[in-house]
């Protein structure tokens, strides 16, 4: 299990690692990200499942959790995003993940995720491991003049939406894949079980 308790260390963490996102930059300045809450040595090796507060993840933020030694992002997608997402579809690979592995069918939706705000995801590119960046900015970028808001795996140019949705044109196959998880309450979300008891 993980590690429920107000930590000090992790507490300090936390408080430390609010940071830019993205690379320098205004926009990139405004939404901080929350990097990892760490849990318990103990429960990495037994893969248990890992729960966390999101309470004080705000809207554009990303929460960066550990779960079986691989990063898992959970974004709190603002309004703006939620709406942008359908203008992406004709450039995705896969905008109505159809791909079963992927995700769990509860998250087989338009947003990828249970609720709408919360976008849960293992943070691994789907080509050869690296790890994405988030790059929430609505902004011409240098890998994507139309860039609308998401992930970019800087190893190979793999550029992912704010549903984890994978680009045409790069080699990651396939979407980001959410995880296994569901939320205990309205501020905790446990990753690596759910509502139908799948690990
Ligand atoms: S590992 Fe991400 S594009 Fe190759």
């Amino acid at each position: 299990m993980a590690d429920q308790g107000v930590d000090p260390g992790r507490r300090r963490f936390l408080t430390a690692t609010t940071a830019v996102v993205g690379g320098a930059g205004v926009m990139a300045a405004a939404i901080p990200f929350l990097s990892s809450w760490q849990p318990s040595a103990r429960a990495q090796s037994a893969g248990a499942p890992v729960t966390e507060s999101i309470s004080k993840l705000q809207a554009g933020q990303l929460l960066r959790i550990t779960w079986r030694g691989q990063p898992v992002f959970v974004v709190r997608r603002t309004e703006q995003m939620l709406k942008a997402l359908p203008g992406q579809d004709a450039r995705l690979r896969d905008p109505n993940s159809d791909n079963p592995d992927q995700q769990p069918a509860y998250a087989k939706n338009a947003h990828r995720s249970i609720k709408a705000e919360y976008l849960v995801l293992v943070g691994i590119c789907t080509h050869l491991g690296c790890v994405p960046l988030f790059k929430p900015e609505v902004m011409a970028q240098p890998f994507d003049a139309d860039w609308s808001g998401g992930f970019y795996c800087p190893c190979h140019n793999s550029r992912f939406d704010l549903a984890g949705r994978v680009y045409q044109g790069v080699p990651a196959p396939s979407n980001l894949r959410v995880p296994p998880h569901r939320f205990l309450d309205d501020n905790t979300l446990q990753i690596g079980v759910d509502t139908e008891g799948a690990v």
